[in-house]
């Protein structure tokens, strides 16, 4: 069989139950989790003026999903790694929430109907699909056009990680670059090794997680295709969407100023 490109497997090892091992401790990580979506959540739900049905690709563990909760008729995400799923169930049943189904597959094997108001791809996740194949992000972009109703939107967040790329130029296209997590994670922090391709514009990280009391380390390896903002416009058009705005800034208030939002509507 043929082995998994990485950026499948990436997430395999993140939020498994052995990292919270005290209740207060996932408590408190929930808690963060929310904090950390603030932003997004207050910038989504102003697109819509009642509530909406969502689809988001690539969920993790449903963060975005359940901030917006009280906005949703309905919400679906679909995340591939299969702990992070777990984890995203064992919340929902904690925040006793019905309004949101996760799916545990690849979203390049979702099939949908055409009716969701919004779909959304956060958080770089759109990056990871042209280096397992080259047809990916097109393909992925009409099928979010498929899964919207008339007039729906999608929204995206990517990163053009210029100023790591800036400092990878300077030096042989690799940068270390060290970041310390709030008290809630249960990582201390990562040091990650970025390596860039300029040729194909991939940029590939591998960040180590160093643990906190759970006292594990481990690493996490992908490829990225970093985009600019004309090669996004480009790729909406040719998916079919229709008034694409596609700008650098945040919808998040974490370090944010290589963030790229695109907002298209079908
Ligand atoms: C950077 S994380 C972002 C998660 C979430 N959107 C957030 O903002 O917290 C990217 C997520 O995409 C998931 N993922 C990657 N490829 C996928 C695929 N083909 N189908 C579904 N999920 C995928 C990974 O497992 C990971 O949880």
């Amino acid at each position: 069989m043929r082995q998994k490109h990485i950026n499948l497997t990436a997430y395999d090892d993140c939020e498994l139950k052995e990292f919270y091992d005290t209740p207060e401790k996932l408590d408190e990580y929930r808690r963060h989790l929310f904090l950390k979506t603030e932003g997004q959540k207050e910038f989504i739900s102003k697109l819509f003026s009642g509530k909406f049905t969502m689809l988001e690709a690539c969920s993790g563990n449903s963060r975005l999903l359940y901030s917006l909760a009280p906005y949703l008729i309905h919400g679906v995400g679909v995340e591939i790694s299969k702990p992070r799923y777990e984890f995203a169930e064992a919340w929902k049943k904690a925040l006793a929430i019905h309004n949101i189904t996760n799916i545990n597959s690849d979203i390049m094997k979702y099939e949908s109907r055409g009716e969701c108001d919004l779909v959304a791809i956060m958080t770089n996740a759109f990056m990871y699909f042209e280096p397992i194949d080259r047809t990916y992000p097109l393909k992925l972009l009409k099928r979010c056009n498929t899964w919207l109703r008339p007039s729906g939107k999608l929204i995206m967040e990517l990163r053009d990680y210029g100023s790591i790329l800036n400092s990878a130029k300077c030096n042989g296209n690799k940068a270390t670059v060290e970041i310390t997590f709030p008290k809630a994670d249960p990582f201390v922090g990562t040091k990650t090794t970025y390596k860039w391709d300029a040729e194909n514009k991939y940029l590939d990280l591998n960040e180590v997680f160093t643990g906190r009391a759970y006292g594990a380390q481990y690493d996490r390896h992908e490829i990225l295709r970093v985009y600019n903002l004309n090669e996004i416009k480009e790729l909406l058009g040719q998916a079919g969407f229709k008034k694409c705005s596609v700008y650098k800034n945040t919808v998040a208030p974490e370090p944010s100023e290589d963030k790229i939002i695109v907002i298209a509507e079908k």
